[in-house]
């Protein structure tokens, strides 16, 4: 059994970098609403429990707030920024509004010896974010840090193992940060540090086996990371009860269809239904241009082939053997947050794989429902994926689908595959491929002229998209050099026929999606 630490979430994106923080220190962590009652905390028998930051003040109503007897289990809490503060108030400490908050980088003074902080210089550099301060302990507390303007910038009672620190530990600007929390899962809490990308296989294999017996599995492989890991998770476990499906859009990138072959059937030994549909695609695409009808066409044809291929694999109808029962989903857990209640049915359609319907008369098996998307990377590398597969930018469900504006015909999707190809290629030789959370081409709905050699051309345009961002609710454009940016352009121009000019498209999100439809 992994020991397991609750983080429970004030607000804003702060419990997902404590929770990875956690599991960057191998215990296993996981985000909890500040709902949760005590009783639902018990069952989980949490070895520690973390209190997020938030972007409220205690004062603020309603602002989060946490059931008191939390205080009384006897389970380790570390209070994080607004965490402490609430903890503070809680335990009848006072939290002031002085007037001057702290935000940034900030030196911290150690005013008495904390077991967090074992070794540690008297003083070192802190990230703050903060306005109301907290400037008396609660009573059986002792402060034992302060920073100028947070006279308690750490405080504790060991004898009911409750911590509290202003500063941020989870960002990276705190210098000794990561040391905070391995001192309070190791040592504070008595945690193992056993969650490790061999403990998730070993965990996940067993799971599956369990859940699956000697039943047969259907996984769609997309191309993308997350099918991949999922795919070769599951292989592990099952071996030959597992059968992938790749359906050949038309709309994949530039070498994918052969790169997910020779990963899976030839290195893997998977068994692999190909299924070449680019022409089904095509031609139920004819003619539409509005991108939500292009998404849903999408979607539901691939439904449909999914279908068929479930019902070719079975024995046919009366037979009794109806196809595989169950379905691999390459969930992640920030999916799992983001429904709320983490169950799979709120899960966003866009995530889902090829955006299957509940209705699918399938079980589901998502082996990595519990990771973050860079122990999936982690996972995929130990599991022997090859590198491109594994460290792939994301790509979305419909394809180039989404990317070619206006009509989409076979003849548009070769000429944005080409135009991606070299983008990519220049962007990989730049050595910023892994940099950058996306970087491809799109093709808009107009022509341009042009003039190349003697003669005047009528052709495509090709939009650059670059962007950094750490989890695609938010990005920003990506400021390529602009001796990058002439290359890709002229290279795109002379190799790629049909297209005569290429821009650049310098929009965040918001106000832009990262995808153009
Ligand atoms: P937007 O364009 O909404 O995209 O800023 C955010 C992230 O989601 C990806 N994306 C999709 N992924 N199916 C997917 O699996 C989809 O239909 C889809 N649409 C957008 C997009 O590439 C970006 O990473």
């Amino acid at each position: 059994m992994t020991d397991t630490v609750l983080v429970v979430d004030f607000g804003a994106q702060y419990a997902r970098l404590i929770a990875r923080r956690v599991r960057e220190a191998h215990v296993y962590s996981e985000i909890v609403s500040s709902s949760i009652t005590v009783d639902e905390i018990r069952a989980r028998r949490p070895k520690g429990i973390i209190f997020s930051g938030g972007p409220k003040s205690v004062y603020e109503t309603p602002a989060p707030t946490i059931d008191p007897a939390v205080y009384d289990l006897g389970v380790p809490i570390l209070g994080l920024c607004y965490g402490a503060q609430l903890m503070a108030l809680q335990l009848g400490g006072t939290v002031t509004k002085t007037g001057r908050g702290e935000y940034g980088r900030t030196e911290l003074t150690l005013t008495g010896s904390s077991p967090l902080c074992v070794d540690w210089p008297v003083t070192s550099e802190v990230w703050m974010s903060h306005g109301d301060a907290i400037t008396e302990p609660p009573p059986g507390f002792t402060a034992t840090a302060s920073s100028p303007d947070a006279p308690i910038a750490a405080m504790h009672d060991p004898d009911r193992h409750l911590y509290a620190t202003q500063f941020h530990p989870e960002v990276v600007h705190t210098e000794r940060g990561s040391e905070v929390f391995e001192r309070f899962l190791l040592d504070v809490c008595g945690c193992l540090p056993s969650w490790t990308h061999m403990s998730i296989i070993e965990q996940q294999v067993a799971a599956v086996r369990e859940q699956v017996g000697d039943q047969r599995v259907l996984c769609a492989l997309s191309g993308g990371v997350d099918s991949a890991v999922a795919a070769a998770l599951v292989h592990k476990a099952i071996g030959d009860q597992l059968v992938c499906v790749f359906v050949d859009t038309g709309l994949m990138r530039s070498g994918e269809a052969d790169q997910v072959e020779d990963t899976f059937r030839r290195q893997f030994k998977i068994d692999l239904i190909h299924v070449k549909a680019a022409d089904r695609y095509f031609s139920a695409l004819a003619g539409v241009t509005d991108p939500e009808r292009k998404r849903k066409i999408i979607g539901e044809l691939f439904i449909r082939i999914f279908e068929e291929v479930a019902r070719d694999l079975g024995a046919g109808e009366g037979s009794g053997d109806e196809g595989p029962k169950f379905l691999v989903q390459g969930t992640l857990y920030p999916d799992v947050i983001e429904s709320g209640s983490g169950t799979a049915a709120n899960i966003k359609s866009h995530h889902n794989v090829g955006g299957l319907p509940d209705d699918l008369a399938f079980d589901l098996i998502e082996p990595l429902r519990l990771l973050f998307k860079d122990e999936v990377r982690a996972v995929g590398e130990e599991l022997g994926l090859p590198h491109d597969i594994v460290w792939r930018q994301p790509f979305p469900g419909p394809g180039l689908g989404v990317r070619i504006i206006g009509d989409v015909t076979p003849e548009r999707a070769e000429i944005l595959r080409n135009a991606d190809a070299v983008l990519v290629e220049e962007i990989r030789r730049a050595g910023l491929y892994r940099e950058l959370w996306q970087s491809f081409a799109v093709m808009p709905a107009v022509r341009t002229v042009g003039v190349m050699g003697d003669g005047r051309t009528y052709a495509y345009p090709i939009v650059i998209r670059a962007v950094t961002s750490d989890d695609a609710m938010t990005a920003d454009w990506a400021r390529l050099p602009y001796d990058l940016v002439e290359r890709i352009a002229s290279r795109i121009i002379n190799e790629v026929d049909g297209v005569n000019r290429v821009a650049l498209d310098v929009t965040s999100k918001p106000p832009g999606t990262i995808e153009w439809e």
